[in-house]
């Protein structure tokens, strides 16, 4: 565990302003340009996880029927709806909601989930527990973007906080997907410590 819910909360609401202004680094940008690109919404409904200021939600939404973003930072979900609201972009609702307890609408079935640069701060139980709780939506289609290990973990390299961010290995991360009825359909990797996974549900679900 690298701090409870609370605390990542916390720490992103002191953020929450300066985070779009803050130089991201350009493998955060191609992980996220990624996980845009193998969302590949075409009119339908979506999940975002971690959502933040709203970088993948916002991006999502022209192609999309609705886009339900979810985060545990009321300071990060004020900035992504004031952002929706200033881009005039209605069919995005940002609120509460954490991995393993999104708070999906009762009346939408969700077809995409995609999260981006958020999952490592889950403990490899807590990822584990969410993905579950992801495959439980039903979606056709999980898109992962985040801090992940395709080798030795290294302290040293700026993706890596041990105090706060908890990334798991490729190999935890496509068990756990695999596990809970995925096949994983694509590997990006954007450096040794972060990638795109896309998963995807089989032809056999009911
Ligand atoms: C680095 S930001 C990424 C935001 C956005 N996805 C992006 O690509 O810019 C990580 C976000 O994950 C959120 N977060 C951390 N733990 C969470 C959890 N258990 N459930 C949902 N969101 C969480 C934080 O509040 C923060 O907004």
């Amino acid at each position: 565990m690298t701090g409870d819910v609370e605390e990542h909360a916390a720490r992103f609401d002191e953020k929450a302003a300066e985070y779009d202004d803050g130089d991201h680094s350009p493998e955060y940008r191609d992980c996220r340009d990624l996980v845009i690109e193998h969302a590949a919404v075409d009119g339908d409904i979506v999940l975002d996880l971690g959502a933040g200021t709203g970088a993948i939600s916002l991006a999502l939404a022209p192609a999309a029927d609705r886009v339900i973003g979810r985060d545990v930072s009321e300071g990060m979900l004020e900035q992504a709806r004031k952002k929706a609201s200033d881009a005039g972009i209605e069919n995005v609702e940002f609120g509460r909601g954490r991995f393993r307890e999104p708070d999906v609408p009762g009346d939408a079935a969700v077809d995409v989930v995609v999260s981006n640069f958020a999952m490592h701060h889950l403990s490899d139980g807590e990822k584990r527990d969410a993905i579950d709780v992801i495959a439980g939506l039903e979606p056709d289609r999980f898109v992962l973007g985040d801090v992940m290990l395709f080798g030795e973990a290294d302290p040293e390299e700026p993706f890596y906080s041990p105090e706060v961010d908890d990334p798991a290995t490729v190999g935890v991360l496509a068990d756990a997907l695999t596990d809970a009825g995925f096949a994983l359909t694509a590997v990006e990797a954007v450096h040794e410590q972060v990638g795109v996974l896309v998963a995807e549900r089989g032809d056999d679900r009911t």
